[in-house]
């Protein structure tokens, strides 16, 4: 039997993005990002719906010639259901419903959390997969949570946090120093030449796995607030150290209730996965663990963290597998639990 090619589409947030996936293998993975939120500070819902509008596609028609495969080709298509922005997922949503009925080929839905974790089963994620059962540490720009991941659909919650997500806490904190929209990568790459022990911040105390970021967030903007009053020019002089401390605090939060569940429920094989994992340091400190704790770790590719199609395609092949196909009239859905 020939490999299954399946077109995964993803529109929940900010990024349009389309993948063609042959068995587990991605063949494309095209994605148009939206430098329009950048000036804003943050997504604006509207525009994101918008730009998707426009988008998608191009992309969709990119992710196709990118993988030297017709239309007819295909055997299915995945796309994100949620969770997201509803208006962002209205327009994925629509667009692989009509695509499904113009080719025919059955309709699969995605939940986008699940996809950031099971890109790790994507061919070239890893050298070898994640064995069950698994901790994934999914951190992005709206979620923060440690995933006890027992097999493909059967994952659980463990912690999550009470406020912010951590992608938001650099994002916020990012806006605090006037950098740009998404900060995390920019504080990363600032924090590379600045002293991560220069400044200390507020740590929550959380019960069990939980975490909480609005703390560290208050506590960084009445620490600059009190310094610029004394020093105008304090954060362009600081900016460097003032990157590497949010950094290490942040990234030691959330290793330090990851070590926990790992230690708690005796699961050495670790994972993260989603935007922040593209973090220098905390795959740095996934790699001190797999030394120290004898850690299994799994660090997905850069092109495999934030929001991307090839882990729409890679949940939509292994639903296939299972003939778990979506009605024609599904709807998407702002929020959607794992
Ligand atoms: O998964 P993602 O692309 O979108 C959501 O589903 O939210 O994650 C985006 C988040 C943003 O908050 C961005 O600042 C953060 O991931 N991020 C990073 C890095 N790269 C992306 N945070 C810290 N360090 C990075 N290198
Ligand atoms: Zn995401």
């Amino acid at each position: 039997m020939s490999a299954s090619i399946i077109l995964g589409i993803e529109s929940s947030c900010d990024d349009t993005s389309a993948a063609i996936i042959s068995g587990s293998k991605i063949l494309s993975n095209i994605a148009a990002n939206q430098a329009i939120h950048n000036e804003y500070g943050g997504v604006v819902p509207e525009l994101a719906s918008r730009a998707h509008q426009q988008n998608i596609i191009p992309v969709v028609e990119k992710a196709f010639s990118k993988a030297n495969i017709q239309q007819n080709d295909i055997c299915a298509i995945g796309f994100t259901r949620g969770p997201g922005l509803l208006g962002s997922l209205l327009v994925g949503t629509s667009f692989a419903k009509s695509l499904a009925m113009s080719l025919d080929v059955p309709l699969i839905e995605v939940n986008h959390l699940q996809a950031h974790i099971l890109a790790h089963f994507i061919d070239d994620a890893n050298p070898t997969p994640p064995t069950f059962p698994f901790l994934c540490l999914t951190v992005s720009g709206g979620h923060t949570m440690i995933v006890l991941v027992k097999d493909y659909f059967d994952m659980e919650i463990i912690g999550k946090t009470i406020d912010d997500a951590a992608g938001e806490a650099f994002d916020k904190i990012g806006k605090i120093f006037d950098l740009d929209y998404p900060a995390g990568p920019i504080i990363d790459k600032l924090a590379k030449e600045g002293n991560p022990d220069a400044f200390q911040f507020n740590k929550p105390r959380m019960e069990n796995y939980d975490y909480s970021f609005s703390g560290i967030k208050t506590s960084v903007l009445y620490f600059i607030q009190k310094e610029v009053r004394k020093n105008p020019d304090f954060i362009k002089e600081n900016l460097n150290n003032l990157c590497a401390s949010v950094q290490r605090s942040i990234i030691e939060i959330l290793m330090n209730k990851l070590e926990k569940a790992s230690v708690d429920l005796n699961i050495k094989e670790v994972a993260i996965a989603g935007g922040v994992s593209a973090n220098s340091v905390l795959r740095k400190a996934m790699e001190i663990n797999q030394e120290k704790l004898g850690w299994n770790i799994f660090i997905p590719k850069f092109e495999y963290t934030t929001d991307n199609a090839a882990m729409i395609a890679i949940v939509a092949k292994l639903k296939y597998e299972r003939g778990e196909f979506t009605d024609i009239r599904t709807t998407a859905t702002a929020k959607y639990d794992l």
